[in-house]
């Protein structure tokens, strides 16, 4: 069953990717964006290579471990290619007058971000691995696509040579997943799915929080603050110059 899914799940990638392509076009456009994503990048790819060491140090499978470093080694190794030409993109342009990197378009191996290995198990972890694994090497082809229209074959080297190593990530996390829970490893796929699912509506639900919070604060600075400051100005203009003791307050002797 699992070849037919994923033939249909990446023929509906390949759509999304196809309705992508301008945008994700424009995005890399920029020089100057593109140096910073790939910086932004090496972050998170150095992210997920600790995640997997950790995970090496934890796991109780010999072979798991084993292929848990190697992997820790490549995201190390991407995060130093991705570091290295982000710099030099940089050091060849003139000042930086980017000021967005549009992450939320365009976002780079993110699927590690909010994971917490010592909560996991070999299955879980394995599915987990394998969707984001997945779903990071669909994004760099996109990427190194959109690259295609760009006077930048080392950037686009870059892609091709992480690339290589997304494939083998997304191919060893399935077959060993395989491996460890034969007969549940669908179920444990379909956690894994609906978990990143919840994840990314809990990232949008707080970005259009923060937006609408935004909407909510500059509407009440500009229509509820108005009258309250304009009762206090008129306050102000009834109020005598200098010290003055109101006419309804007893003697200055009392306390009260
Ligand atoms: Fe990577
Ligand atoms: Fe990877």
């Amino acid at each position: 069953v699992q070849p037919r899914r994923d033939a249909r799940e990446a023929a509906r990638y390949g759509r999304a990717r196809v309705m992508m392509r301008p945008i994700h076009r424009w995005v890399w456009s920029d020089p100057h964006r593109r140096a910073r994503k790939l910086l932004a990048f090496a972050e998170t790819e150095a992210d997920g290579g600790r995640d997997l060491a950790r995970a090496s140090e934890l796991t109780r499978d010999a072979l798991l471990r084993r292929l848990y470093l190697r992997h820790a080694q490549d995201e190390m190794r991407h995060a130093e290619i991705f570091r290295a030409r982000g710099r030099a993109l940089l050091a060849s342009l003139a000042k930086d007058e980017t000021s967005f990197e549009l992450n939320w378009i365009a976002p780079g191996e993110r699927g590690l971000d909010d994971l917490r290995v010592d909560a996991e198990t070999d299955e879980s972890l394995l599915a987990f691995l394998h969707l984001s694994e997945r779903s990071a090497a669909g994004r760099f082809t996109a990427y190194r696509a959109a690259l295609e229209a760009e006077a930048d074959p080392d950037t686009r080297e870059v892609f091709d040579t992480i690339l290589r190593d997304e494939a083998f990530h997304m191919n060893y996390t399935y077959a060993q997943l395989r491996r460890v829970s034969p007969r549940r490893h669908g179920w444990r796929l379909w956690l894994a799915r609906a978990s990143r699912f919840w994840k990314a509506y809990l990232r949008l639900s707080s970005a259009i929080a923060g937006v609408l919070g935004g909407i909510v604060l500059v509407v009440q600075y500009f229509v509820l603050l108005p009258p309250f400051a304009l009762l206090a100005k008129r306050a102000a203009k009834k109020e005598r110059d200098g010290w003055s003791v109101p006419q309804k307050t007893r003697a200055l002797g009392s306390q009260y």
